[in-house]
């Protein structure tokens, strides 16, 4: 296990960055002046800078994921628009990352957040053939992790009333429908050379992601105390995540044959 490392990022400026904003332009469009965090508690501004921090250390979490899956994808000789589409996602990601860090920026500055870097996502074993190691990646971070964002962000984009915080939100979600879709379309073409042995490892890996994913929205789920600055109200989010994990994440994935009901000894938050 590498240090634990400080959660900090750069830009390194000059021609590089120029070319990354041609690449993004919509992101310096952005009424990124109109957050004041003068005009909120203290308290929820502090809450607000962690969220944020958390938000963008996520945003990088998925974009090593990406990178990792570009890689399989590319090792199991994935058809090219397929490993193309998943490319282009980790430009995605990075925007992503930088758009939540701005916000923490706006706020006051990101919290202090420690984290391993060769821990950002799980590895699937390299026994495992590229092909089903690019299907382990892709059952987790796509059809779990991304197909479970989409709609959260979307309804946090439309009860989000300060317009930075809004316009963010909605930029990010735009992105992650494309996301959120991928992983079906990876497993309709890989589906056939799946043999049960793999299906019986990505159903572990399914299982896995999501009591993971479970375990954490009591954490992540927002405050209903004072003014919310990107989070949906406690009760809210955590109704909307059972429904949108049953009917959006677990119900495709029983109906691909890949959530076969066994727990693994994994205890299912909402059973
Ligand atoms: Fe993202
Ligand atoms: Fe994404």
């Amino acid at each position: 296990m590498a240090a634990e490392a400080l959660f900090e990022l750069s830009i390194l400026g000059g021609a590089l960055e120029r070319r990354w904003r041609r690449q993004r332009p919509d992101i310096e469009r952005l009424p990124w002046d109109t957050l004041d965090p003068a005009a909120y508690p203290p308290g929820t501004v502090l809450r607000a800078r962690r969220f944020w921090t958390v938000a963008a250390f996520q945003e990088y979490r998925t974009a090593a994921a990406c990178a990792a899956t570009v890689e399989a994808l590319i090792a199991a000789r994935a058809p090219i628009d397929l490993v193309a589409e998943c490319s282009r996602f980790l430009l995605d990601e990075t925007a992503h990352v930088e758009l939540c860090a701005r916000v923490a920026a706006a706020l006051g500055g990101g919290a202090a957040l420690r984290h391993d870097p060769d821990a950002l996502f799980l590895r699937p074993s390299l026994d495992l053939s590229p092909l089903v190691r690019a299907a382990e990646l892709v059952v987790r971070v796509f059809c779990v992790g991304e197909t479970f964002s989409v709609p959260m962000q979307r309804a946090t984009a439309r009860a989000a009333t300060h317009p930075l915080l809004r316009a963010v939100i909605a930029r990010i979600a735009k992105d992650e429908a494309a996301h959120g879709a991928f992983g079906w379309t990876f497993l309709d073409w890989a589906g056939a050379d799946l043999d049960d042995a793999a299906r019986a490892g990505l159903s572990r890996a399914a299982a896995s992601a999501i009591a993971a994913l479970e375990a954490s929205l009591e954490g992540s789920a927002g405050s209903d105390e004072g003014p919310t600055l990107g989070w949906l109200p406690r009760d809210q989010y955590l109704t909307l995540a059972r429904t949108v994990m049953e009917e959006q994440v677990r119900a495709p994935l029983r109906a691909r044959g890949l959530l076969d009901g066994t727990s693994y000894g994994l205890r299912p938050l909402f059973p």
